[in-house]
């Protein structure tokens, strides 16, 4: 495998001759507004503005949602390309609840894939069904099928939803899901807007594409580069960078995202990193931005210059516009020392407008000045030691701890899959849920198994845990590249973690179990390692896997069965069955 060494930089600024980027319009507050030539495609980032008046002590209510997969032919960054989209615009629209509202969102497949949505951080608990985990806790939505979601929401703060059926959210099915709570208040007064920001890297050819070549014989796990990032679904591209033989049609007709700020005011940004592959690093020339939020956990402000957000992770900045009444740049650099190549045509430098005097001009380089702070040449989180949550909650003692070893190895037909201890995951045709509901159902003693379970085909890790018990993972990476692992179904506590080499078992009398951070992603560094930690409480079957799409496909997944006693009286609904009955 190539070393992911920092090679030196593409360069060269940022051209935007002959691109004039549409004109806001004047409404106050922040509003990105790229309006007036949008093109119907184009999702109209007002959307993401969270309107303050918004109740969130109203009582629980059910809120329902419809969202339509489709594919159409669309150019986000001026190059033309299949995109997949909800109700007809990329990225998704908003879902937006409070705390204890039961939510049902109706998934209508037009695509001619299947399909299905996860809502990415939601406990589900009692509703492992409708996790959206296509292989896991279902089928896949079959084309011209739709699928009910039904589930009540339990928690609070900045989420997202996407597809979770193969690479398939990398092209387009995802969108930011935000749950309002009345604890809110508490943190309220610390802002006077309210504004979610979807960071993502982005590629000019559909993932199915480019998987072929990243799985193929003799590839030793490449991925593929991304070709550009976007902010609230949009950026520049510069055309030139394809020959007229490329195959691209490319357009110099895009813009980019512009946030309005008005003078003395404070903004909350609610980060959602919706990408592949690329981590981004956070900050806003000329102002300090406060971590308030990582995932869904509130903590204690930490003033940062620049903020490293990894695929799947959130974070709520909080900004103060109190710099001269001009304009500046947001930044979002892709950090390509997480590459294992360089892509050319990529331009890292991804940026928004922030404008204090609702103007599209670029800030003026003598008044927008980027932080002198190097970037990371790491992939690595904000350490987890700095962010203290708002809300304590002490991780209990451990019962059990299960380490286990993430490694990419060359098999058969020198195929370089990726590998927790020795399996390498691949989607089952019944989902594993339905598979352990049936053979607890009967009394299969394979299915009660605790540790490894026996009960799968060998393409399934499934770690059968007892219940009620506390579980350590400590996951051990062997690759050179980072991971940011996420588990469903919970948040876990970062007991400990490390950039190199290993967890010594005899700090584990020593470990902060006051209040150690809580969230549900969390980045293993290259050849680190993490310890996690979470209660064996919530039944079902849920995914514990690297985010990164491609890593995904190469295999990258593990699971946890927990609470088989309530398992075992289940009836996996009707409808959630029916999926796998091919028409
Ligand atoms: Cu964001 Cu397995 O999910």
């Amino acid at each position: 495998m190539g070393l992911r060494h920092k090679k030196a930089s593409a360069g060269g600024g940022h051209s935007t001759s002959g691109i004039s980027p549409n004109s806001t319009n004047g409404t106050s507050g922040t509003s990105p507004d790229i309006s007036e030539n949008r093109p119907s495609w184009r999702r109209d980032p007002l959307e993401y503005n969270l309107d303050r008046s918004w109740d969130i002590n109203a009582a629980p209510t059910t809120r329902v949602f419809n969202l339509t997969s489709s594919e159409i032919q669309a150019a986000p960054d001026g190059v033309l390309r299949p995109l997949f989209v909800i109700n007809g615009q990329f990225p998704g629209p908003l879902i937006r609840v409070n705390q204890g509202d039961r939510v049902l969102v109706n998934v209508t497949n037009q695509l001619s894939n299947g399909t299905s949505m996860h809502w990415h951080g939601f406990y589900q608990n009692g509703t492992n069904w409708m996790d959206g985990t296509v292989g896991i806790t279902q089928c896949a939505i079959p084309p011209g099928e739709s699928f009910l979601y039904d589930f009540t929401v339990k928690q609070f703060g900045t989420y997202w939803y996407h597809s979770h059926f193969s690479s398939q959210y990398t092209d387009g099915l995802v969108g930011p899901f935000i749950v309002h709570s009345p604890e809110e208040s508490k943190i309220q007064e610390m802002y006077d807007y309210d504004q979610v920001v979807l960071l993502q890297d982005y590629y000019h050819d559909l993932s199915a594409a480019l998987l072929p070549g990243y799985l193929s014989s003799g590839n030793e796990n490449a991925e593929p580069l991304p070709d550009n990032g976007l902010i609230q679904g949009t950026n520049f591209f510069n055309c030139s960078s394809y020959d007229s033989d490329s195959g691209y049609a490319c357009d110099q007709n895009s813009t980019r995202a512009i946030f309005n700020v008005a003078q003395g005011k404070r903004y909350r940004f609610r980060l959602i990193n919706t990408g592949a592959f690329g981590e981004f690093q956070v900050s806003i020339d000329n102002h300090t931005i406060q971590v308030i939020e990582a995932d869904s956990t509130l903590v204690h402000p930490v003033t940062v210059n620049r903020l490293p957000i990894h695929v799947a992770q959130r974070y709520s900045i909080l900004f103060h516009a109190n710099q001269t009444t001009t304009n500046y740049w947001f930044r979002a650099r892709m950090n390509d020392y997480c590459f294992s190549d360089q892509n050319p045509v990529l331009d890292t430098d991804v940026r928004a407008l922030i404008t204090y005097t609702n103007s599209t001009s670029d800030p003026a380089p003598t008044e927008s000045v980027d932080w002198t702070y190097a970037l990371d040449t790491a992939c690595e989180d904000l350490a987890p030691s700095s962010l203290i949550p708002y809300d304590p909650l002490p991780a209990p003692q451990v019962d059990i701890t299960y380490p286990i070893e993430i490694s990419f190895q060359i098999g058969d037909f020198a195929l370089d899959k990726a590998y927790i201890n020795s399996t390498t995951w691949v989607p089952p045709a019944i989902p594993t849920l339905n598979q352990a509901v049936a053979g607890l159902q009967v009394n299969n003693a394979n299915f009660t198994t605790s540790g490894v379970s026996t009960a799968f085909d060998s393409s399934q890790l499934v770690i059968d845990v007892p219940t009620y018990k506390v579980i350590d993972v400590l996951i051990n990476s062997l690759d050179e590249g980072a991971h940011p692992f996420h588990l469903h179904g919970h948040q876990f506590w970062i007991m400990a973690s490390g950039a190199h080499g290993a967890f010594n078992w005899n700090s584990y009398p020593t470990l902060n179990m006051t209040n150690p951070m809580r969230r549900d992603t969390i980045t293993v560094d290259a050849f680190g390692w993490a310890l996690i930690r979470f209660k064996a409480d919530n039944p079902g079957l849920w995914a514990l896997h690297c985010h990164i799409s491609w890593h995904m496909e190469a295999g990258l997944l593990m699971q946890f069965q927990t609470r088989n006693d309530i398992m075992r009286g289940w009836a996996v609904p009707s409808d959630v069955l029916a999926l796998c009955h091919v028409k």
